[in-house]
């Protein structure tokens, strides 16, 4: 059992997920029955127990509102200025199925010449004109590819071609979306602008993405059912009371203070602020790999917790400061003094793969927290690039990487006010995944057969087996790792799901 492989005397090892591997136990249910509701804090709970890192190559508000309506929950970042990151929620919170509340504007001086390199960058082809080129401006009207195909001067500007707003179906604000798309059907364009009173384009409904439009039946939303839920990072300096204040204003449901070692007095003394400020936004203290920092933390007031120390794919502070531990015995350690206060943890860090989600809560975590994992998918912040080998990828670092540093997450290392800065990550690249709505059920999908396996059919199952010592798992040698590896081929290709 879990209490045997870590509890032990005699043994001083830390172990992380690849030195474990989950016993089998009986299966008398489906995979589709496996129920992975779980919970992120005392107070949100979600249908999808994975949370996007507080990270500026992975979340900002369209990975939030991805995360969000997939069942997990998105941590906007903290390397922006409060105003920028407040936007950010806002954004998360005012997202409405259907509704394209940031369409890229184009302005009339624009030539086609100039539209044709936005299209290629941005591969759509249909764009507001507005008088000062950007949302919120006068509509002026629409150019589609039916304006810009046949004509020969690319020199052209698009006053000259586009559609005016007087020949367009539009539609004034508040509108509910199937009466838009009643609009669209019955006026046969692709295209529905959504304007203020006076004018002002507020939105755009777009026919293709009424057709994709799927149900998300996981959401994580708000009781009332209206809004998805977000979250947001924030760090420990004297600044940061306003931060909260202009997220809290925005609708943030949930701060996260984003700390590498979260057992501070600074951090103490932000919780207990919070908590007494604003009881109603829940609180995320971290991080913490042992039960004395949780202890400390959970006492002031933490509803979560979020448990890792230099064990992301990035993360350098193991080497440079000798501190932190394995993440297996971390998250048991954490979950299990949790536990006892009924406050849930967040195993942040050092995924890679389904199974290790499968192991996080396993040991005990309200829900895995990935960076690396979701990195260069199309939500997370950034562009796409190709390298010399023809991949496409995007960047990922480590926010203790010293270009994340410099646009202001030092603080989480402690490092505002020193000269030197040490950097305690590194700055690389992911592949392309594609999109979160195709990735998560990926990933989802793959949890459901791991604890099919184990023979749990919930996530609570899951940890009452945990408690009553039922979950069974072994120690792997470093053959048996290899064993459990793809071997003994020449080469292979790995294509994940299908
Ligand atoms: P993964 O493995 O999911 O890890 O890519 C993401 C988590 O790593 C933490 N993080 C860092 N830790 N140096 C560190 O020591 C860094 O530069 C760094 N950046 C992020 C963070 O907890 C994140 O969720």
């Amino acid at each position: 059992s879990a209490q045997e492989i870590f509890n032990s005397n005699t043994n001083m090892s830390g172990y992380t997920y690849d030195d474990l591997i989950c016993l089998p136990g009986h299966i008398n249910f489906g995979v589709h029955d496996v129920c992975l509701s779980s919970r992120f804090s005392r107070k949100i709970h979600l249908k999808t127990p994975i949370v996007s890192s507080p990270m500026d190559t992975v979340t900002e508000s369209n990975m939030a509102i991805a995360m969000a309506l997939e069942g997990g929950i998105g941590v906007i970042h903290t390397n922006l200025s409060i105003e920028a990151q407040a936007n950010e929620v806002a954004r998360v919170k005012k997202y409405k199925a259907g509704f394209i509340l940031d369409p890229v504007c184009v302005p009339p001086t624009m030539t086609l010449e100039q539209l044709d390199t936005l299209k290629s960058k941005l591969g759509f082809t249909g764009f507001p004109v507005t008088e000062s080129g950007h949302m919120g401006a006068k509509l002026l009207g629409l150019v589609t590819k039916r304006d810009t195909d046949f004509i020969q001067d690319r020199q052209t500007r698009l006053s000259a071609i586009m559609t005016p707003v007087k020949d367009l179906v539009t539609a004034e604000e508040g509108i509910e979306l199937q009466t838009a798309n009643q609009l669209l059907q019955k006026s046969k364009k692709g295209k529905l602008p959504i304007l203020t009173k006076g004018g002002l384009l507020v939105a755009l409904v777009a026919r293709t993405d009424i057709k994709k439009n799927v149900e998300f039946p996981n959401a994580t939303k708000d009781p009332n059912n209206k809004q998805l839920l977000v979250a947001a990072a924030i760090g420990t300096r004297q600044n940061d009371q306003d931060r909260v204040k202009a997220l809290v204003a925005a609708g943030v449901d949930a701060v996260i203070i984003d700390s590498s070692q979260g057992d501070s007095v600074f951090q103490h003394q932000m919780v207990k602020w919070i908590k007494t400020t604003f009881p109603n936004v829940q609180v995320v203290a971290g991080n913490v790999v042992t039960k004395q920092q949780a202890k400390h933390l959970i006492e002031c007031g933490a509803d979560a917790l979020r448990v890792g120390m230099g064990i992301g794919s990035i993360c350098t502070t193991q080497e440079v400061c000798a501190c932190g531990r394995a993440q297996a015995s971390a998250v048991y350690n954490v979950a299990k003094l949790a536990a006892l206060y009924d406050v849930p943890i967040l195993a942040d860090g050092g995924i890679s793969s389904p199974g290790h989600i499968v192991k996080a809560l396993s040991l005990g975590a309200g829900a895995a927290m990935c960076g690396s994992l979701l990195a260069g998918t199309s939500e997370t912040p950034g562009e796409y690039f190709y390298s010399e080998d023809g991949k496409r990828l995007k960047r990922y670092r480590g926010m203790g990487s010293i270009d994340a540093m410099k646009k202001g997450s030092d603080d989480r290392y402690f490092g505002t006010t020193s000269a030197i800065k040490v950097a305690q990550g590194v700055s690389g690249t992911v592949q392309d995944k594609g999109s979160i709505h195709r990735y998560i059920p990926y990933l989802t999908q793959g949890l459901r057969h791991g604890m099919q396996d184990i023979g749990a059919q919930s996530v609570q199952q899951l940890q009452s087996m945990l408690q009553a010592g039922q979950l069974r798992f072994e120690l792997r040698s470093a053959a048996a790792q290899r064993e459990g590896g793809v071997h003994g081929l020449h080469s292979f290709e790995r294509k994940l799901f299908d």
